[in-house]
């Protein structure tokens, strides 16, 4: 039994997934040409993005993190939970490019962005691997955007349900049995 099994269809390949990455590294490459700026990936979902699409990228730039976290087990939005948010000298006076997996309703970057301009950055960006605009509840568009993803519950590359699939090397719509059914503990 792999994860595999959960897996309804394939939505992007691995194949495909990279091409989408390269050019959208070209994009944010011409963008900061020749300025100093920072990619924020926004944890945990964009640790697997944000690795790819740094190397991609061939001019100087910096890496910092922050965890924010509204989903809970569920398929539902919460309340936004902000950790590990960079230093101030992270982000004071610095052109920030935050990273994520998906913009959903867009609460979270939305909110990550007016929080780091708040704090002093001199301007936020934001790239997302998956733009779902079906969803969307706050006013925010990407600057950068890897794909379009229609309103299904899409797993893998960085995407999770209920803290599994992340490792998928694909994005793939979850089968409705999964999560319909109620959540397995940790023994099954
Ligand atoms: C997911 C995703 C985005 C956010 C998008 O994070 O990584 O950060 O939800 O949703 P929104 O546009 O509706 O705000 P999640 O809270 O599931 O945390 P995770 O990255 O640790 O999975």
């Amino acid at each position: 039994m792999t994860l595999d099994n959960d897996i309804e269809r394939v939505l992007f390949s691995e194949g495909e997934i990279l091409s989408g990455i390269d050019r959208v590294a070209r994009e944010v490459t011409r963008t900061y040409q020749g300025r100093d700026f920072t990619v924020v990936s926004v944890l945990k979902g964009s640790c697997v993005f944000a690795s790819d699409l740094i190397r991609r990228i061939p001019i100087p730039l910096e890496l910092a993190f922050l965890a924010a976290s509204s989903y809970g087990d569920g398929t539902t939005s919460g309340a936004l939970e902000i950790n590990f948010i960079p230093t101030g000298n992270e982000i004071e006076g610095r052109n920030l490019l935050l990273v994520d997996d998906i913009l959903d309703t867009g609460r979270t970057l939305h909110k990550l962005k007016a929080e780091l301009s708040k704090r002093g950055a001199a301007e936020v960006r934001t790239c997302v691997f998956l733009d779902k605009p079906s969803r969307r509840e706050a006013p925010i568009k990407p600057d950068f955007r890897a794909f379009e993803v229609e309103n299904l519950f899409v797993v893998g590359y960085g995407l999770d349900y209920a803290g599994r699939y992340r490792n998928l090397p694909y994005v793939g719509a979850l089968k409705e049995v999964v999560y319909a059914a109620p959540k397995k503990t940790a023994r099954g």
